[in-house]
């Protein structure tokens, strides 16, 4: 992969990395075809990440498909499918690696950073290590991933890393259910039943106009907890640079809601913007 990018960068050629952890839906296609726009040479990674996962049964039950993968890459135009193993990006093992904290600030801290501890500290390791080694102009995230896509900015900040982070809309099924790997553990039932994350939070829009911050925040939890089989773990209404909550619509010109929902024990994120 090194002397691939090196290669690439002498001839002057520019390089997109798209990191993602395989099981590629239409939402991770909507980045490979962006990053296939924007850049001669575009690499996707496929890397289910042992470090970022607080809790061993979601590592152990993540979808993997690696065949799907790359045959879903190459009809998108990607360059590169680098599947490296843990040992290539972890050398010596995930146990004995050297272990760094990363200064992540306040955007770590909050909503899932509270409920998955060390969770985006092993996405600052991963990212980072795969942005040393593929050395790419542009670095493309999907918006469902909200909090991840400020936690990594604020890495490649701090860690002196050159790359522009871009942000991709967030891709939907038909009935509004954000797309996301873990769409693919849901029984027949909870599929039925986890488009309502998404039809709350957009009722809630034109809610919004006319009611508070927190009515809105209690309408969406209302409305979702109302269906037997989804549990709210939070949902919080914060600054979108800060990611601090808000209390009134006129405290920020950016405002999202962020929710993380249980469907049965399938963990669903999912996120709306009030104010842009
Ligand atoms: O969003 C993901 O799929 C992962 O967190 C990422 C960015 C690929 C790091 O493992």
């Amino acid at each position: 992969m090194e002397e691939f990018v090196s290669h690439s960068k002498r001839n002057g050629q520019s390089v997109g990395l798209v990191p993602t952890m395989g099981a590629l839906h239409d939402g991770h296609l909507s980045l490979v075809e962006r990053a296939v726009g924007e850049n001669d040479i575009t690499v996707v990674s496929l890397f289910v990440n042992p470090t970022q996962f607080n809790n061993p049964t979601d590592l152990a039950t993540y979808p993997r498909d690696e065949e799907s993968d790359l045959r879903l890459l190459s009809g998108a135009g990607a360059t590169v499918a680098f599947a490296p193993g843990v040992e290539d990006i972890y050398p010596g093992g995930v146990e004995n690696r050297a272990r760094k904290e990363f200064d992540l600030g306040t955007v770590a801290e909050v909503m899932e950073g509270k409920f998955r501890p060390g969770h985006f500290q092993g996405v600052a390791e991963v990212v980072s290590r795969l942005l040393r080694l593929v050395r790419p102009d542009r670095a493309y995230f999907g918006e469902k991933d909200f909090q991840q896509i400020a936690v990594i900015r604020r890495m490649t900040e701090t860690e002196g890393i050159d790359v522009d982070i871009i942000a991709c809309p967030i891709r939907r099924a038909d009935d509004g259910l954000a797309l996301s790997s873990r769409n693919a553990l849901l029984t027949p039932e909870q599929r039925a039943i986890a488009p309502e994350i998404h039809r709350a939070l957009a009722g809630s829009v034109d809610y919004a106009r006319s009611h508070s911050v927190r009515a809105t925040h209690d309408t969406v939890v209302e409305q979702i907890e109302g269906v037997p089989g989804l549990r709210v773990e939070y949902f919080e209404i914060v600054d979108g640079r800060t990611l601090l909550p808000v209390e009134e619509w006129e405290e920020s010109p950016w405002i999202v809601g962020c929710i993380t929902v249980y469907c049965g024990d399938i963990r669903l994120i999912d996120n709306i913007a009030y104010k842009k």
